[in-house]
């Protein structure tokens, strides 16, 4: 949780450099694409170390897990592992994008939800549930070292532009936007932490003050809370644009779930 002490600090260090000062959004001063730098850069030596050690970084046992059902038969349905007997090399850095059958748009633990209802004849697995977030870190953990690419064409252009509003749009009682942090302010301290440019290519990511592995769209509702906003529920269409929009915007980043974020 975020300090109201800090907060309003930064309220005012923005308010007096006198940015941003009207409410509409100037989409041209978001991050520039050579300006593109990961989360991790932003961390402690030793969060960094713990991320790069296997056997330390806690996020591994929820790869594993996620190892072991993929693998598994769920009653009398194929294994994930039956259809996809290669696994899904460098997929999850190509994510959200469209369903194919549905139209609509996916992100990673709906992709896998959809194989569940779809493929597997078995109930979806909550958000936030132990084992959904398993299954997608051993998706996502496949493509680490892979560059994020997601594509915004056609139909995806309107959820890319969705996205990009809900980034630059000021919101709750401190009235402060995600631009406003992550493309204004990164590299400011905030509470200890260091403002990175909050890129997702870590999640699910265990996050230290979470003691667990957690999903993006946990990550989301946690800035959201920051700003003394109502959180979207997990799952929304709007968090899936906005993850759209992050991935497009962050764009050559490599992918490093399973990350360990302060
Ligand atoms: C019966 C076969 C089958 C099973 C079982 C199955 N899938 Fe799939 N999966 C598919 C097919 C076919 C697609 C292509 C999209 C579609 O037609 O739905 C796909 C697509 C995917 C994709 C997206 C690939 C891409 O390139 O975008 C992911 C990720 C995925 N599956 C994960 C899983 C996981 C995790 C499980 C187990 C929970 C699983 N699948 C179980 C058949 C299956
Ligand atoms: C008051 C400033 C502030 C605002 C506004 C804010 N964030 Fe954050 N955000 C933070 C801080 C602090 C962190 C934790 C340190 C870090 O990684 O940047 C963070 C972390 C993140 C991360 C994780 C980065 C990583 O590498 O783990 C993402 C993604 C993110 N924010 C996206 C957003 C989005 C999207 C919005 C708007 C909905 C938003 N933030 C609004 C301050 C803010």
């Amino acid at each position: 949780m975020i300090r109201i002490g800090t907060i309003v600090g930064l309220v005012l260090a923005l308010t007096a450099c006198g940015r941003n000062a009207s409410d509409a959004p100037d989409w041209t001063a978001g991050l520039q694409p050579e300006q593109v730098q990961s989360g991790f850069d932003f961390l402690t030596p030793e969060t960094q170390a713990l991320q790069q050690d296997a056997f330390a970084n806690p996020g591994y046992l929820w790869v594993d897990r996620g190892q072991a059902l993929f693998m598994s038969a769920p009653g009398n349905s194929p294994a994930c592992a039956t259809c996809h007997a290669e696994g899904l090399p460098g997929v999850a850095a190509t994510y959200p994008k469209l369903d194919q059958q549905s139209g609509a748009l996916v992100n990673l633990e709906g992709r896998i939800n959809l194989c569940r209802t779809r493929h597997q004849g078995v109930e979806a697995l909550p958000y936030e549930s132990e084992d959904l977030l398993a299954l997608t870190a051993y998706v996502a953990q496949q493509s680490q070292g892979i560059a994020q690419s997601v594509s915004i064409e056609g139909a995806l252009e309107q959820h890319f532009e969705n996205g990009r509003d809900y980034f630059f749009t000021r919101r709750g009682q401190l009235n402060l936007s995600c631009h406003q942090c992550h493309d204004q302010n990164w590299g400011a301290q905030l509470r200890g932490d260091t403002i990175s440019q909050g890129h997702l290519n870590g999640f699910p990511a265990y996050r230290l003050e979470w003691q667990s592995l957690g999903s993006s769209h946990r990550r989301l509702r946690d800035c959201d809370t920051g700003v003394r906003a109502e959180p979207l529920p997990y799952g929304d269409q709007r968090y899936i644009e906005v993850e759209l929009y992050l991935a497009a915007r962050s764009a050559g980043i490599e992918m490093e779930s399973p990350a360990v974020r302060r």
